[in-house]
């Protein structure tokens, strides 16, 4: 039976902690809003170590993120103990157990099904890649756009998307086609034993619920600054 797939913001999961450097099983329940707040921390600790900061305490980690010293000292408590009473944070070791616990250590294989304005932007991004997110090929039905190349990755035709995943063990399928093509597309990937799928068509689709969804809707992020821009007293920060 297919149903959604849903993020509910107060859900709790199961999550792996770390300690000395491994990363520990523990039935540690962890909320949904914090594992959103954690690329957050990733991406400023990046920043950090750029720069060439080896240590960092939970109040500067405020300064820069907008979150509470205490709420980030809670957050990654929830994880294990990473900081120390009056050292604070040692920068190198928490963003490499961050990336661990995010996952970001290892390579993702991924395709793009659309290859149109969309589709193009993702695969033309550098940073994905850099991320270790690797677009192996974009699909398309449009026959006039099969056999372009964005940057080194060439588009296909869609009717060869499963066997291509299938023989190149991809594990996310991004989606970028409209959304009257959303759901077909997301057969396809289910069919061919993708893990995730990125979805920017505006779609709720529906596919068996072990393959993990991330929908990503920027007019949301669009309309919240509108909001936020006519009701100026509800500013409370960048979350
Ligand atoms: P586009 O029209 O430039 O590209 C869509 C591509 O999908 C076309 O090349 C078309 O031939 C292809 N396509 C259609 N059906 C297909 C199928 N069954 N299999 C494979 N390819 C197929 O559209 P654009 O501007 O790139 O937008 C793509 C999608 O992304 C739309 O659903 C749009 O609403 C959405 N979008 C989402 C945003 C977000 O924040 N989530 C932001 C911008 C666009």
């Amino acid at each position: 039976m297919k149903c959604y797939n849903k993020i509910v913001l107060q859900q709790e999961v199961n999550v792996k902690y770390t300690t000395g450097g491994a990363i520990m099983e523990k039935d540690n329940k962890v909320s949904i809003t914090v594992i959103r707040r954690l690329p957050k921390y990733y991406r400023y600790l990046t920043e950090l170590l750029n720069k060439g900061i080896n240590r960092i305490s939970s109040q500067e980690l405020s300064n820069m993120t907008g979150f509470t010293a205490s709420q980030i000292r809670q957050d990654l408590n929830n994880f294990g103990g990473f900081g120390q009473q009056g050292y604070g944070y040692n920068v190198e070791e928490l963003h490499s157990q961050l990336g661990k616990i995010l996952g970001l250590d290892k390579i993702y294989k991924a395709v793009i099904a659309g290859a149109g304005n969309l589709g193009q932007a993702i695969a033309n991004y550098k940073g994905f890649q850099d991320a270790g997110f690797k677009v192996l090929s974009l699909f398309d039905k449009n026959p006039k756009l099969i056999g372009i190349k964005i940057r080194d990755i060439e588009i296909r035709d869609v009717d060869e998307m499963e066997s291509f995943i299938k023989e190149n063990g991809v594990e996310i399928g991004i989606i970028t086609t409209p959304k009257e093509s959303a759901q077909a597309v997301a057969e396809i990937f289910e069919r061919s034993g993708i893990k995730g799928i990125w979805n920017f068509a505006p779609a709720d689709i529906k596919v068996k619920d072990d393959i993990i969804i991330e929908n990503v809707h920027l007019n949301e992020s669009l309309f919240a600054l509108s909001y936020f821009m006519n009701n100026r007293k509800d500013y409370v920060g960048r979350d």
